[in-house]
């Protein structure tokens, strides 16, 4: 298959973890004989100091003109102390998202054995979690924010069409059914006017799947019960910003935030990109774990119906992992780079057997992929 990707590495370490990623999938297309070119896009931060805006026309039109996004990151903490700031790095992010109509956002979250030692939540609490966010991403208090000429108050309006609930509402139900068959909506539906909208569509569509169990769950008590029995969770449905915030929560369950992956789907181009962010810290240290952005082009593979090849990604990140060829996040004693970590997964997806060189190469601090 021919693929063009539309590469957007953006600001902190995504470029870093995107390298990795494109490795990646660089081994995939010489493995199962694909092509994939690239074209570079500036977005966030890095257009901005470029261009003066966060999403540049021809960062538009790259998107518009491949097949697929691969998204790195967007933010950088210069502008977080300056909340006057006209343009911040991240409308970049929220302006793609409107210019691709990218309405859901899909964040799988699954536990590692190996890792179970390294959630801050205990092993039998987090033992066999395997559920899916499906976060709206169009519309809510995301879009609509004001703030008073005479600077004294500001307002952020939370509104939801019942075309934006039920396009995405379908893509949930059919994960569902397709899954553990377990649909849960989180709401606040005992105070917001969008949230009652939400459950009248909901349970409306959920007639449609009826060997989907839906549940109806308020926000305030998922994100509690999120941390004391994440394995009831199959697929969780939510609005933009309570999937925003409990997705950041669920990354505890996984052991770290640079596990999650996410695909943005919706109108036009669709857009991949691990869930951590800029991380400005860790930028050009080597030091950011890659496999979000790695697990990040298993699912762009898997949405172009690729499945065998983004099995193969996810069981070369597995071993990553099972072999401890983690970075620090994960491995705090004796860690390895984000790029000893994109070689080995590269390694093993091209030969598998030579798997334990590497590993003894990188032990001994000669290793020829480095
Ligand atoms: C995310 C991020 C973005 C969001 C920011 C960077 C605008 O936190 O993708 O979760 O809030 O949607
Ligand atoms: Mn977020």
């Amino acid at each position: 298959m021919d693929l063009k990707i539309a590469l957007l590495p953006g600001d902190g370490v995504g470029p870093e973890v995107l390298q990795q990623a494109t490795k990646v999938l660089e081994a995939i297309a010489q493995k199962y004989q694909h092509t994939f070119s690239y074209q570079k896009g500036l977005i966030g931060s890095v257009a901005m100091d470029q261009h003066g805006q966060p999403l540049p026309e021809e960062t538009l039109r790259i998107c518009a003109d491949s097949d697929a996004i691969l998204f790195g990151a967007a933010g950088d903490p210069k502008y977080d102390r300056d909340p006057t700031a006209k343009i911040r790095p991240e409308q970049g992010l929220l302006s793609l998202r409107k210019a691709m109509g990218l309405f859901a956002n899909i964040r799988p979250l699954k536990t590692y054995r190996a890792l179970a030692h390294t959630s801050n939540l205990k092993p039998a609490v987090i033992e066999g979690v395997d559920f899916v966010i499906y976060r709206e991403l169009s519309g809510g208090i995301y879009f609509g924010g004001q703030s008073a000429d005479d600077g004294q108050s500001a307002t952020d309006t939370c509104r939801y069409h019942t075309k934006e609930i039920n396009r995405i509402t379908h893509l949930a139900f059919k994960a569902a059914s397709t899954r553990r068959k377990k649909l849960t909506l989180v709401d606040k539906s005992n105070v917001l006017e969008t949230s009652r909208l939400w459950r009248k569509q909901v349970i409306k569509i959920a007639r449609k799947y009826p060997d989907v169990r839906l549940e109806l769950l308020y926000v305030d008590n998922a994100a509690m019960q999120l941390v004391l029995a994440p394995s009831q969770f199959d697929v969780i449905l939510t609005e933009n910003m309570f999937g925003d915030i409990l997705s950041d929560e669920a990354s505890v369950i996984a052991g770290s935030i640079g596990l999650l992956a996410s695909a943005s789907i919706g109108e036009h181009t669709a857009l991949f990109e691990p869930i951590h962010g800029a991380y400005p810290q860790a930028a050009g240290k080597n030091i950011a774990n890659p496999l979000a952005a790695i697990l990040s082009t298993a699912m762009l593979l898997e949405h172009f119906k690729l499945y065998e090849e983004a099995e193969n990604i996810r069981i070369a990140v597995e071993k990553s992992i099972d072999l401890n060829i983690s970075t620090p996040d994960l491995n705090k004693t004796n860690h390895f780079s984000t790029t000893n970590v994109g070689s080995f997964i590269r390694d093993f997806i091209l030969d598998e057997d030579n798997t334990f060189y590497n590993k003894h190469n990188i032990d001994l601090g000669q290793s020829t992929i480095i």
